[in-house]
């Protein structure tokens, strides 16, 4: 693997779905409570939303879900490689996920980042994210366990 190999963003498909549960277990974003697995088969039955895979040759090197409800999109399970982290690739998918928002007429994006993880916060916030004063309020509907 060299950082001369091509960069590609390109749709999730099942040949890519080891190697993407083993970058968020990589990136931390696996919960106790939540079968990540279970989320991949759940993102694709959403036929309006986006999950997109970027590669650097042919290796995962990170991932992003994105979707709209007709008012905000979300983004969610971003993730890029430790090992590839700093270079850009981050910014790559949240640009990719706010043109495929913009394009379908979406007017703000809001998205869960957990209060101590200040390293993220500060990514987010060079993005031109800020808090909103609202607080998440869940339902948990269909357990995974
Ligand atoms: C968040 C994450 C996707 C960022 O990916 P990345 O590829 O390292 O980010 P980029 O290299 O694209 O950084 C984009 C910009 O944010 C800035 N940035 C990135 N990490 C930063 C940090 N820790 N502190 C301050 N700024 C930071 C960069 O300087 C860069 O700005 P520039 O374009 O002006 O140079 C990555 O850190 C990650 O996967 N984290 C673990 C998983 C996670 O917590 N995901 C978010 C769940 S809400």
């Amino acid at each position: 693997m060299s950082v001369e190999d091509e960069t590609a963003i390109v749709p999730f498909e099942e040949q890519f779905r080891q190697d993407v549960l083993a970058l968020w277990t990589k990136c931390g974003l696996v919960r106790a409570w939540n079968d990540p697995g279970k989320d991949i088969d759940r993102k694709l039955t959403d036929r309006n939303g986006r999950f997109p895979v970027l590669l650097v040759g042919k290796r995962v090197v990170g991932s992003v879900m994105v979707s709209y409800d007709g008012h905000r999109g979300s983004v969610y399970y971003l993730a890029v490689d430790p090992e590839f982290q700093g270079r850009g690739f981050g910014k790559q998918l949240m640009e990719y996920c706010e043109t495929f928002l913009l394009e379908i007429g979406c007017p703000k994006i809001n998205l869960f980042v957990r209060s101590d993880n200040e390293a993220v916060l500060r990514f987010y916030e060079d993005l031109g994210f800020s808090q909103d004063a609202a607080m998440p309020l869940g339902k948990r509907l269909i357990p995974d366990d």
